[in-house]
């Protein structure tokens, strides 16, 4: 029984100065390869699946999964969380399905398509918070909407991401509003808009401050230093990668993502939670063309799907010890849910507004 919420996760990351890759998974596969990366270096896990992953999985395949990786791999904690819940619905019954945690991603109305109001922000997601706090699972929150600060244009990828044009003031979340967000919503952890996108197309250059802007990390850490920030759109996209794919047929024109030392900074101002899709697709699909290429004659999936997995699986390890994560499952002792649930009845869960404030 290994299962842990995210607040609790994320608490012990804060108290180790460690960051947490969260890995988007779809598929058996993507589990066993961030197990085994886990397994090899001793780090707790964040598996989570958006709301397109419940669809292409079926929720009770997930749900299954979920309890045989805990079977497989009791020593290793793990927090199962929703990516970009867009409604309570669809929170709820995440955490009917055993997640230990859900993101309210109230930055976007429920089409996941039109910016929403800061109003419907607070008010969604601190109802969603009211829920889950109940039962014990853990609430994300996003404030500022993700997208390009190149483009000034968030991304729509798979019907998720909010289309058409983004002023500044979207696209990078103001530090007094953060303040006033986590004060008012209680969310465990805030999803903050810092010029990132979702996908392999984030920056047509190395960033800079100027496309990456973590110092509005830097301002929101230090007016919320007990909040547990996170990062989305946080995949490298390593050249490495690139060229695997282009090098075996694919097209991927020349694009950059969010260097890990960027990261590895963030993680040194408050970020615990960094979420990364895009990179272990591509670790995946490089190998998946590498031997579609070279053994044309090949017709066993399991011939395609081992090296793809071992792909995943050094790329999670890298994460791991980049972020710190690695040595760290075996420190934490999990609470269970029920015990979580009372501590957020008993007040002893709230952000530290108050301290927060003071510093
Ligand atoms: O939210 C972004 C993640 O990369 C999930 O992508 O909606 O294609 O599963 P997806
Ligand atoms: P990437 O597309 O950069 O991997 O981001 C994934 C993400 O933020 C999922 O919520
Ligand atoms: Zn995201």
């Amino acid at each position: 029984m290994a299962r842990i919420t995210l607040r609790q996760l994320l608490d012990h990351a804060a108290e180790r100065s460690y960051g947490v890759p969260a890995f988007n998974i779809n598929n058996m596969e993507q589990g066993l390869a961030i197990m085994q990366a886990a397994k090899a270096c001793d780090a707790p896990v964040i598996i989570q699946a958006s709301r397109g992953a419940r669809s292409y999985a079926n929720d009770i395949m997930l749900a299954k999964m979920m309890e045989a990786l805990t079977e497989i791999y009791p020593d290793i904690p793990l927090c199962v969380h929703q990516d970009h819940g867009n409604s309570e619905a669809t929170c709820l019954s995440a955490i009917r399905h055993g997640f230990t945690s859900v993101m309210m991603d109230g930055s976007l109305e429920s089409d996941a398509k039109t910016a929403a109001s800061y109003d419907y922000n607070v008010s969604i997601t601190e109802r969603v918070t009211r829920m889950a706090h109940a039962v014990g699972a853990s609430v994300e929150g996003e404030l500022g909407v993700l997208g390009s600060l190149e483009s000034g244009h968030g991304e729509a990828e798979d019907g998720h991401g909010a289309e058409g044009a983004l002023s500044h003031d979207q696209l990078l979340t103001d530090p007094e509003q953060a303040v006033d967000f986590a004060g008012r919503t209680k969310v465990d952890a805030l999803a903050i808009a810092m010029g990132t996108s979702h996908g392999a197309y984030k920056f047509s250059r190395k960033p800079d401050g100027d496309i990456l802007a973590m110092h509005v990390i830097e301002a929101i850490h230090q007016k919320l230093p007990n909040t547990h920030l996170v990062m989305h759109g946080s995949s490298s996209v390593p050249q490495k990668l690139q060229d695997v794919i282009n090098r075996f047929g694919g097209e991927m024109p020349q694009t950059f993502g969010v260097p890990v030392e960027e990261i590895e900074r963030g993680i040194r101002h408050g970020v615990r939670k960094i979420n990364i899709d895009t990179d272990c697709r591509m670790a995946m699909t490089g190998q998946l063309r590498k031997i579609a290429s070279e053994n044309p004659s090949e017709f066993d999936p399991r011939k395609f799907l081992k090296p793809a997995m071992d792909a995943m699986r050094d790329l999670c390890l890298d994460r791991f010890e980049r972020f710190g994560t690695a040595g760290n499952a075996s420190r934490i002792k999990v609470l269970p849910m029920d015990e979580m649930a009372r501590r957020y009845a008993a007040g002893e869960l709230d952000p530290r507004i108050a301290t927060a404030r003071a510093a």
